[in-house]
């Protein structure tokens, strides 16, 4: 049984906070961040991840025309939760009252929901599950060093869902996902507890404060590691659909920066027609990236049936993925 996209659903926060308003706080400019990006402005939660997470399932779940009860299992692609526990999965099965969905989340960061729909695919190819949501949620702001210029700046907060449902026909044609935990540093962010050592015995952590967390990103690198593999796996994707890029309507990629967008399209010979952007009023919403421009395509009208899409993520881990699906 092959999966498909039956609806989908996203949540940007109302709180609009532009490059000037930054700049108003710290050693930056509307300039230096238009031109090094292409990011405008950004939205910061004030409501928060799952809150988030359960509005665009929501409007998801009203797009494909399906209620929560029919739900089978709940993926929440997440590097910004508000508890380690319960999951967020498990925060929106109570919010939508999807009372027989199985709930986790998925650490993939910015790659997060290409390996939601993976899993999804996989658990309805195999019959375990007949409809599955998928969400990418993220509160970026909540985790990101406010007195660092050079992260703080990038990202934003949101969330996007799609139901995947079993379909006989179409849908999720091919997808390669690919990590690269030697990596890992050029782009991390520590919950502040140590590796080593035993908190107890050493006396530490007993005050109850909440240990510090702190996000480091070499850009170039990450710049350098998006632009080097996200056209490799979209092209073993569309080898693997035994299709090329001419037979794809959209190329709907992880929203981190719009010259890492321009240089995937000069690489794979696409025109940028192709290639929607939208974190010009996003930032970079990590896990929520995708399937809010997912969302944004869908309900402007730009997605007709039929239509060949390859939706691509790269972040943290290193992680990556490519999938091809006929929507
Ligand atoms: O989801 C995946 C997550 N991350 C990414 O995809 C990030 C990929 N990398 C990038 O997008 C880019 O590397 C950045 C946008 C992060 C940085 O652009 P860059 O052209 O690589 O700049 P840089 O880091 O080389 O910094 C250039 C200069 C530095 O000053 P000096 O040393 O040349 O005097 C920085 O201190 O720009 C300075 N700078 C800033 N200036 C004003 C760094 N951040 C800022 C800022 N405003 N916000």
């Amino acid at each position: 049984m092959r999966s498909g996209i039956a609806g989908t659903g996203s949540y940007i926060p109302e709180c609009r906070v532009t490059n000037d308003m930054l700049a108003a706080r710290m050693d930056t400019s509307d300039e230096w961040i238009v031109s090094r990006t292409g990011i405008r402005e950004r939205h910061l939660s004030a409501e928060g991840t799952a809150a988030m997470a359960a509005e665009a399932a929501r409007r998801a779940l009203e797009d494909a025309g399906m209620t929560a009860e029919e739900l089978d299992w709940i993926l929440v692609a997440t590097v910004t939760p508000e508890c380690f526990f319960p999951s967020v999965a498990c925060q929106v099965q109570e919010a939508l009252g999807a009372k027989k969905a199985v709930c986790y989340d998925l650490s993939a960061a910015c790659s997060g929901f290409l390996f939601g729909l993976q899993t999804a695919d996989a658990y309805i190819h195999t019959g375990m599950a007949r409809n599955v949501l998928v969400i990418g949620a993220e509160a970026m702001s909540r985790l990101v060093d406010w007195k660092d210029r050079s992260t703080c700046v990038l990202f934003g907060d949101g969330a996007g869902a799609a139901v995947v449902t079993a379909v006989s026909a179409g849908g999720i044609r091919t997808g390669v996902l690919g990590c690269d935990g030697s990596r890992g540093d050029s782009l991390i962010c520590s919950t502040g507890h140590s590796a080593d050592g035993i908190p107890f015995l050493e006396g530490t952590g007993e005050d109850g404060e909440a240990a510090p967390t702190s996000l480091a990103m070499d850009g170039r690198e990450i710049f350098q590691f998006a632009v080097r593999t996200v056209p490799e796996v979209i092209r073993e994707a569309l080898a693997q659909a035994e299709i090329s890029t001419e037979d794809v309507s959209l190329f709907l990629l992880h929203q981190a920066n719009a010259r890492i967008l321009t240089s995937i399209g000069r690489s794979l010979h696409v025109p940028m027609e192709k290639i929607p952007e939208n974190l010009a009023h996003t930032g970079n919403l990590a896990a929520a990236s995708v399937p809010v421009l997912l969302d944004e395509v869908n309900r402007a009208g730009r997605l007709q049936r039929g239509d060949t899409l390859v939706l691509a993520g790269f972040g943290a881990g290193l992680t990556w993925g490519a999938m091809v699906l006929e929507w």
